[in-house]
């Protein structure tokens, strides 16, 4: 199974000349999905069934420092990360990718991230991304970022997304190599554009997404139609961002989000990340909305409600949600 990556890295690197340096760094954004990634065509390659297009989060995502060492050490925010934790093992599984090329019989990888891990905010899709950029540093691979966001996306797929700035397009592909599964960004300068994170509850989620994507892809009859919804989502969201018709794409988002979360529930054991304030946070989004303030909403794989609202309704949105963190998603870079 890992064979299988292992070709994919190789077939990545190809033509790369290495120049070693002592440590490499990076810093890659969280990303935000307006048109969800749910499901996979491949789970070794993480080939999506569908294609999904996010918004990057400017200055909040993760930072990484990356060392050879004689055996793998995290540190998460300073603190070191026990090596038999889920992330840890998943790391160590990541970089084994690496070892033998970057002749590291170990890593010493120090993260520091500006978003809350594991609460559907995404902050794997950063941590990956910053990690394989990272390694670009340390080997001076000097790949390009199409070839990156591929690297990334086999530590999770959203990571492929968190290698560029602002909004961002990935591609589902068609290839059985998956080497035409990659993100691109989209050329759209959109500084009006905001995104406001509801803090709801910044516990670790339950269900991993990649299991959750597993059991929906398994099990949910209403999944049948979502490849196909997503993709028509997915062509629709990218007109209404290149129109910037807020509009559009946050009514477009909304739907997508809500739908992503019903495949789940019909499920087998269902799955539910949403919380009764969850609940009651879309009431009251969808209400202040039908009272004339354009505000709408996306959530990931946890409870945490996202607002997605246009700069001059800063302060109506302040006033309604005292505690909102407020995202200039290209501004803040
Ligand atoms: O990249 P993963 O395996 O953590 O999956 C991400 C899934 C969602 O956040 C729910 C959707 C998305 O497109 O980011």
């Amino acid at each position: 199974m890992l064979d299988l990556q292992y070709q994919f890295v190789k077939t990545i690197l190809k033509n790369t000349s290495h120049s070693a340096q002592e440590s490499g760094r990076a810093f890659a954004p969280a990303n935000i999905a307006l048109c969800k990634y749910w499901g996979k065509r491949n789970n070794v390659l993480n080939l999506p069934l569908n294609s999904s297009l996010s918004i990057s989060l400017g200055k909040k995502g993760s930072f990484t420092e990356i060392k050879r060492s004689p055996q793998d050490k995290f540190f998460l925010n300073e603190r070191l990360m026990h090596p038999e934790s889920d992330f840890s093992e998943r790391l160590s599984i990541f970089l084994n990718l690496f070892r033998e090329i970057c002749r590291a019989p170990g890593f010493e990888v120090h993260t520091t991230n500006t978003i809350p891990t594991s609460a559907g905010l995404a902050s794997s899709a950063s941590g990956f991304a910053a990690l394989v950029l990272a390694l670009n540093d340390l080997t001076g691979w000097q790949l390009d970022k199409k070839n990156l966001s591929m690297l990334a996306r086999l530590g999770s797929g959203s990571a492929s997304r968190s290698i560029f700035n602002g909004f961002v397009l990935w591609n589902a592909g068609k290839r059985k190599d998956g080497l035409d599964s990659f993100s691109d960004p989209i050329d759209v300068t959109w500084s009006e554009f905001r995104i406001g994170i509801l803090k709801t509850n910044f516990s670790e989620k339950k269900v991993s997404s990649r299991l959750g994507m597993k059991r929906t892809v398994e099990t949910s009859p209403r999944y049948r139609n979502w490849p196909k919804q997503a993709e028509e989502d997915f062509i629709n969201i990218y007109k209404a961002v290149k129109n910037k018709d807020f509009n559009l794409v946050g009514l477009l988002a909304e739907k997508n989000a809500l739908e992503m979360h019903a495949t789940m529930r019909e499920a087998n054991p269902p799955i539910d990340y949403f919380t009764e304030t969850t609940h009651s946070l879309i009431k009251r989004v969808q209400s202040l909305r039908n009272q004339g303030l354009p505000i709408y909403l996306t959530i990931d794989a946890g409870p945490n409600v996202k607002i997605l609202f246009e700069e001059k309704y800063n302060d109506d949105v302040i006033k309604e949600f005292p505690d909102v963190d407020i995202i200039n998603p290209l501004g803040d870079i």
